[in-house]
């Protein structure tokens, strides 16, 4: 099944297409599981959701969530940690029961039993309806970076390089950035029903051209999203700018 691409004309454009198809998601199934990502591509996403929320009413008592990923050695008051966001950009907002919500934690003292124990819950929600992905510049999601195992599970992985310099931009300098993190894995990712991707930007461009006309290779982890059977990668003009050019 290729990837259905949808183009749209800017980073506003995505963020509310991509609310849309949660909220109609949540709509459609009020216990929905529900699969989120960080970085800064889904907080324009994830505003709207806030503001579907406080003006239509959208409801999230029963939605489950997990997320794909958390540093290793970041509290969940740590600003940089993916908790923390998560609580600042969308739970704290929105009236979702914190038990209901899942980031692994960066903190655990048995890191392979905190893999199993995610892995676990998924599987007791009876596995992620619809899971949202944002994309790496080294064509990465989660944190499966280039050589990640297609049927990689919830474990501990090494940031790479490259990831480390693109994302120190959140943070006071190189040294801050951590180097290991807790990621769901690509054969986790790959058991959601429904998966969107967003991009925006022209530094995203390579990736997604890469990952949508490429051929699936483990070396660019989003190009086994070209086998699964409902992706739609939702981007706008700047992320689409490579793709007939591959
Ligand atoms: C991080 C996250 C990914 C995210 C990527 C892109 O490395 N682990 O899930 O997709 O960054 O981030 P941004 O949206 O800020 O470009």
């Amino acid at each position: 099944m290729p990837i259905e691409v949808s183009i749209k004309k800017g980073y506003d454009e995505i963020s509310k297409r991509a609310a849309k198809i949660i909220a109609d998601a949540i709509r459609n199934k009020p216990n929905l599981v529900l699969g989120l990502a960080t970085g800064s591509t889904p907080i324009g996403c994830y505003r709207e959701l806030v503001r579907m929320h406080k003006e239509e009413g959208l409801d999230f008592s029963r939605v489950v969530t997990f997320n794909l990923d958390e540093y290793i050695g970041l509290s969940p008051t740590h600003p940089q940690s993916y908790r923390y966001f998560m609580d600042q950009k969308l739970f704290n907002y929105v009236n979702i029961k914190r038990e209901n919500t899942h980031v692994p934690n960066g903190l655990s003292d048995d890191f392979q039993k905190t893999c199993e124990e995610f892995e676990e819950a998924i599987k007791k929600s009876e596995g992620i309806d619809l899971q949202l992905l944002g994309i790496g510049t080294t064509g990465h999601i989660a944190f499966n970076e280039p050589g990640s195992p297609f049927d990689s599970r919830t474990r501990v992985v090494n940031v790479s390089e490259q990831t480390i310099k693109d994302n120190v931009r959140f943070f006071k300098s190189i040294d801050e950035v951590p180097r290991q993190v807790i990621s769901m894995g690509t054969g986790t990712i790959m058991e959601a029903r429904e998966i969107i991707l967003l991009a925006s930007g022209a530094g995203k461009a390579d990736a997604v051209a890469k990952s949508v006309n490429g051929p699936v290779t483990e070396e660019v982890p989003a190009s086994i999203l070209q086998t699964h059977p409902n992706c739609t990668f939702i981007i706008d003009e700047a992320a689409a700018s490579k793709l007939e050019s591959i």
